[in-house]
């Protein structure tokens, strides 16, 4: 039977993950009675102890979180520091007589979840430095590690992680975060699809014409320009998030609800993409990078203005890519990715564009059906369609039914940082990536690295636009055109 009764060890727990996700994650955890005996041990280098530990938490949740103060004082009680040299093997023995207290305090009978919260440069580091002290053992009680995004940098350096870190956990043990599978929406997707008679027969290339994912949001780079650097687009929502919602979109039924079967049909996806051309990293991807501009009457910096951000910098801040997977399910059908900061709008959405009937008996300019699932913000879903418009003739015009999930206002739903931290403690890895499909993805992806470091074109894009105007062109060859969501889902957007 397993029991979430553990100790939350988190590296890295001085910095800016802690205390804006993974500490209020706990509370609200905590608040609603989700955990019972636990302790957080909070460790980093900075010289902080319990105390200081709890006071710089408690303001952190005092800022975001509806608190009381008697669950207030009863959380932080909960927390604990230690201060580590994190890339000093021995100083990690630090860390074993303060482990057996907290298990022997709150009975939590050796279970321990670390989460590797610190930059990513430490996460082949960490696990061989607990095993030194036998710290990965699970002699006494369960040993899981989460690791924080990003999992490697390239094919070659995730494999390499995988490695150094599966010479000290296996891989049942090795919780690979991604943040966009905690969120209810996205699991929701997976419910909408496999539970419902009506959608599945016609989730295929005979009904379906093209798929759009967009992962847009309307900050910038705000103070991650020196990590963003390095990353860009493609590395920091295309690789893992987008990935793996395009994956629930595309995926087969599992045969059972568990983390094999899911993530074996996740893993399917990944390996059934299309491997990308040479032709196709030249004229189906568009890069780009915000420039200043005003919005709102307010003037917004560059990219190349932001802090951290060398002046010559050639890392993409959008990217759009037509892709396409090759099974008897999707064979022919596009699939349109983009994702970009600085765009008009915060929105993640998929927009399933169905085929038209096969002759247009009323008129020429019939409306298209779509079912549009946003993820977030003001998630819902939205199916489009045509009916008679009233008055003579027979006119068509679009209408809409919506689902929101704000009318659901008496179920308690946990944000993704909340779900997936329970998941870990409960050890149930179903919403946690899996190597081979976190491989396969950077497989994928690979062409579109090798073109960017050849020089490929990156175009300019004004802050607060829907990107280049290449991205258009991009969907514009086919005759399609890109869905302009607003942050809110309006009855017609
Ligand atoms: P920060 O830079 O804010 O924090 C890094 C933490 O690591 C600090 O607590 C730092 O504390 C500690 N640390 C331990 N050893 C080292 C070392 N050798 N060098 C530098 N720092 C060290 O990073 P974030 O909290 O923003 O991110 C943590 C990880 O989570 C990163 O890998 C990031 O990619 C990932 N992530 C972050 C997100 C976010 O929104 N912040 C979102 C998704 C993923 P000390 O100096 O005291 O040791
Ligand atoms: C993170 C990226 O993983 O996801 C950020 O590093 C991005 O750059 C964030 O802003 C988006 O997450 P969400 O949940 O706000 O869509």
């Amino acid at each position: 039977m397993q029991t979430n009764n553990n100790c939350i060890v988190i590296f890295g727990a001085s910095g800016d993950l802690t205390h804006r996700k993974l500490i209020p994650a706990l509370y609200n955890l905590f608040k609603f009675g989700r955990l019972n005996k636990f302790s957080v041990l909070g460790v980093a280098r900075s010289e902080l102890n319990d105390n200081t530990f709890r006071e710089k938490m408690r303001e952190a949740l005092l800022e975001t979180e509806e608190t009381t103060p008697e669950t207030l004082d009863a959380f932080c009680s909960h927390l604990y520091y230690q201060a580590v040299n994190t890339s000093d093997a021995a100083d990690y023995g630090k860390l074993v007589p303060r482990l057996e207290e907290l298990h022997t305090k709150y009975q939590t009978n050796g279970n321990t979840l670390y989460y590797m919260s610190t930059p990513p440069s430490l996460y082949g580091v960490i696990p061989e430095c607990l095993a030194a002290h036998g710290l990965n053992e699970e002699k006494d009680g369960w040993k899981r590690i989460i690791v924080e995004k990003p999992f490697g940098y390239d094919e070659k350096t995730a494999q390499e992680l995988d490695v150094q870190i599966h010479r000290f956990f296996e891989e049942h043990q090795i919780y690979r975060i991604d943040h966009y599978l905690g969120k209810e929406t996205v699991q929701n997707l997976l419910v909408l699809r496999f539970s419902n008679g009506w959608f599945e027969p016609l989730w295929n290339r005979n009904f379906i014409d093209y798929v759009e994912i967009t992962g847009a949001e309307s900050i910038g780079v705000e103070e991650r320009g020196g990590y963003y650097d390095g990353s860009g687009a493609m590395r920091d929502m295309f690789q893992n998030h987008l990935l793996q919602v395009l994956a629930m979109v595309a995926m087969e039924p599992p045969a059972i609800i568990n983390a094999n079967s899911m993530r074996d049909e996740v893993a399917k996806v990944m390996h059934s993409l299309r491997p990308l051309t040479q032709d196709d990293v030249e004229h189906n991807l568009v890069l780009g990078q915000y420039t200043a501009a005003e919005i709102d009457g307010k003037e917004v910096k560059g990219y190349l203005q932001e802090k951290g951000v060398p002046a010559n910098s050639r890392t993409e801040t959008f990217m759009a890519l037509r892709c396409e997977i090759e099974n008897w399910r999707w064979a022919g059908v596009p699939f349109y990715v983009r994702t970009g900061k600085r765009l008009p709008a915060r929105v993640t959405e998929i927009v399933i564009h169905f085929k038209t009937t096969p002759h247009p008996v009323f008129s020429q300019n019939a409306p298209e059906n779509k079912l549009i699932i946003r993820i977030q913000p003001d998630e819902a879903i939205s199916m489009r369609f045509g009916l008679k418009k009233p008055g003579a003739g027979f006119e068509a015009k679009e209408v809409s039914m919506d689902f929101r999930y704000a009318d659901l206002a008496d179920e308690q739903v946990l944000t993704a940082y909340e779900r997936l931290l329970l998941d870990a403690m409960k050890g149930d890895a179903t919403l946690f990536a899996r190597t081979d499909a976190v491989h396969a993805a950077w497989k994928f992806v690979q062409p579109i690295l090798d073109y960017k470091d050849a020089g490929g074109r990156v175009h300019e894009y004004e802050a607060g636009t829907w990107g280049p105007v290449a991205a258009e062109k991009l969907i514009a060859k086919s005759g399609r055109v890109w869905r302009k969501p607003s942050g809110k889902m309006k009855k017609k957007v």
